[in-house]
């Protein structure tokens, strides 16, 4: 069956059928055809475009349809040009000709929009909810161990000490961007084009806002029709969002992989989580972590083949934009998946803290803490880290730790400056350094607790909508 082959002589090149076909993949969004359909057959009861009683008819086989599908009774046909073809064709086929006005004041082109954005909605709650349940994970973790000492690192070298809650409450801080970004998304997607036909709108006394309302759709009606029926800058958006996802977890990951390694043993994962070698008999492979960082490849595509799809198209509808529902279903899917997996991942992972600890004491971390010390004693910071600097040289000729020099050597380096006196030894040690830090964003405990539990509270506002 064909929706449009009344102006066709020919038949058409069964090769085409099969190029031109997107039941494969258009099927996901049976639930969003008939749910918009009902609501257009009920606007049309409404408005005296069928009647009453014909809307009465759409409605309840669309919905012996759905629930058929959903059983299994029904089995969506392969053949079929797409899923809102084999649906209508369906219905026609049960109900005869009130099937056959379903179709009134209304185009595949507004239809599939409405199915997409009907659809991404559904998908978006579902990221955010797998985002939200990453974040608890993380928090969890961070409020376990906002005494656990670490070294922070800029450029990979060890830079500063900081906790395991404070690093974890930074990717608690991105994921929480991401979750607000996709309610923004939300927003824009959650808008009704129906009614706008083809491109240029209906000649009949449609009533859109009624469709909108119905379901429950937010942002009301969109206000051009051409605009409505061409637009995917929502699906673009929500590519975009999920990209931005996974470039966190790939930064998360890479970090997990890299504090896994023997040079690290930061973290030791979950047997349930790695996986091992099939000729080294000792080896276990952060696996989950690399392939969630190497899927973050195929989002990132996803994202630009979306954008390239609508690069230069002349308004209004085009074919090309049957291309964006793989794309965006296969970032959606992927997506969803690895925050699952990487969530269960993270929660039992298990965090070193002596390996964690020991590190902080490499690699001169407290530099700034001493030289600080020196500044607020008078020394200009300028000369403060002139000083520090060549205080670490002389620490490095000599094999020992900034803390291991003596409080004459200590004067010495700060001659003409200032003195040091023996509470020098407490301002440097790691904990000081971190305690000290104890401003808004720091990472001092009760700093990271207070983040902690403000996300806390957050997640449960952001869940309540
Ligand atoms: N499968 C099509 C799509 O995804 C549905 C809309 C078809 N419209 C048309 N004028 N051929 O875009």
């Amino acid at each position: 069956m064909k929706l449009w082959g009344g102006r066709f002589t020919g038949l058409t090149d069964n090769d085409v059928d099969i190029f031109n076909s997107s039941i494969s993949f258009d099927q996901k969004m049976y639930k969003a055809d008939i749910l918009g359909s009902i609501v257009h057959a009920q606007m049309l009861g409404k408005q005296g475009i069928i009647t009453q009683e014909e809307a009465q008819l759409i409605t309840e086989e669309l919905d012996n349809i759905k629930n058929e599908i959903e059983s299994g009774a029904v089995v969506i046909d392969p053949d079929s040009e797409d899923i809102h073809t084999f649906i209508e064709g369906l219905l026609t086929k049960r109900i005869g000709d009130a099937g056959k006005r379903l179709h009134t004041a209304r185009s595949r082109n507004d239809q599939v929009a409405l199915d997409v954005r009907l659809y991404l909605c559904g998908a978006i709650t579902e990221t955010r909810d797998a985002l939200v349940n990453l974040i608890s994970v993380i928090l969890d973790i961070a409020e376990a161990n906002l005494n656990t000492i670490m070294p922070g690192f800029t450029h990979m070298q060890h830079a500063q000490p900081v906790t395991l809650a404070h690093h974890m409450n930074a990717y608690a801080q991105m994921f929480k961007r991401d979750v607000e970004r996709l309610f923004d998304c939300y927003k824009r997607t959650d808008v009704s084009p129906l009614g706008s036909g083809a491109l240029a709108g209906s000649t009949y006394p449609i009533d859109r806002q009624f469709v909108a309302d119905t379901l429950g759709m937010t942002g009301g009606v969109t206000l051009n029709s051409m605009d409505s029926v061409s637009d995917r800058d929502f699906v673009i958006e929500l590519a975009s969002c999920y990209s931005i996802i996974m470039m966190h977890l790939s930064r998360f990951c890479e970090e997990l992989i890299t504090w896994s390694t023997s040079e690290f043993g930061f973290v030791t994962m979950d047997d349930g989580f790695s996986t091992g070698s099939s000729i080294m008999p000792q080896k276990k492979n952060p696996d989950v972590a690399e392939l969630v960082r190497g899927k973050t490849g195929r989002v990132y595509g996803n994202l630009m083949a979306l954008l390239t799809v609508m690069k230069s198209l002349p308004l209004a509808y085009n074919k090309d934009m049957q291309e964006d529902k793989e794309a965006i279903f296969d970032s959606e899917k992927t997506v969803n998946m690895c925050l699952k997996v990487f969530a269960k991942m993270l929660a039992t992972c298990n965090f070193n803290k002596d390996a964690m600890y020991k590190a902080a004491f490499e690699g001169y971390l407290n530099s700034t803490d001493f030289a600080d010390y020196i500044t607020k004693r008078g020394v200009p910071f300028r000369a403060s880290h002139k000083i520090t600097g060549e205080l670490v040289v002389y620490c490095i000729e000599k094999g020992i730790n900034i803390e291991d020099v003596s409080l004459d050597v200590f004067n010495e380096f700060c001659s003409g400056y200032c003195t040091v006196d023996e509470d020098i030894y407490k301002a440097i040690t790691p904990e000081a350094c971190v305690t000290g830090r104890a401003h808004v964003g720091g990472p001092a405990p009760e700093r990271a607790q207070e983040v902690i539990d403000y996300m806390r509270s957050w997640i449960k506002e952001r869940t309540k909508e």
